[in-house]
């Protein structure tokens, strides 16, 4: 069956190093047949989590907040593979993709265990040189936390020092785990 895959892009700049990390997933995944779609969050209306709690209550028919977030939740229900995209920004995730991730707090009331069994890849640039004084790791653990409560594999995660928009590019080795990840992300 032909696999799908949701790539999500937390990056504000269009032609940024995480969307090219991202665009060479997609390629991957493509050369292993899946049909791939893409997000950009910025720009669309997604608010913060409000902490109402509604999704969490029993019958819940779903978030509360009604926003792009809610075509957002039928299309990660309907993917095999999540793939989230995003820079570093003060040591951690975009705000963009945060907002994302938290709201993802209400998937549960779309369909039952909606994260069990997701493949999950990541890809991350920063400006800094260094993946833990970028605070790159602390991403990248807060990724592997949060995909190890929800069941989720994390099929691999790649990341690059870059810092002018397009220069990740010239990053030949982690273009090409890129694409790998793309492939191992659909593969049986
Ligand atoms: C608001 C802002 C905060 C940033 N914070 C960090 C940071 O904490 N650590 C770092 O290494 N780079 C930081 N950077 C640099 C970006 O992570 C880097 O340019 C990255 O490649 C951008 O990815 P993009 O092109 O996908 O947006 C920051 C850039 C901006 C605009």
């Amino acid at each position: 069956m032909v696999k799908k895959v949701l790539v999500i892009l937390g990056s504000p700049r269009k032609k940024g190093n995480s969307t090219i990390l991202a665009e060479q997933i997609t390629k991957g995944a493509k050369s292993g047949k899946a049909k791939v779609e893409t997000i950009y969050l910025h720009g669309k209306n997604i608010a913060p989590c409000k902490a109402c709690m509604g999704c969490q209550k029993k019958g819940s028919r779903g978030c509360s907040i009604p926003d792009d977030m809610q075509e957002i939740y039928l299309k990660l229900i309907e993917s095999d593979a999540w793939v989230i995209a995003s820079p570093v920004y003060w040591f951690t995730m975009s705000a963009q993709t945060k907002i994302f991730m938290d709201r993802c707090f209400a998937l549960p009331a779309y369909r039952k265990d909606p994260f069990r069994g997701k493949r999950i890849g990541i890809a991350m640039t920063y400006g800094d040189d260094d993946p833990f004084t970028s605070g790159c790791v602390n991403a990248l653990r807060a990724f592997q936390d949060a995909y190890g409560y929800t069941e989720s594999p994390i099929a691999g995660m790649v990341y690059g020092s870059a810092m002018d928009a397009g220069q990740i590019r010239s990053n030949e080795q982690v273009m090409q785990e890129a694409f790998n990840l793309g492939k191992k992300l659909v593969a049986e």
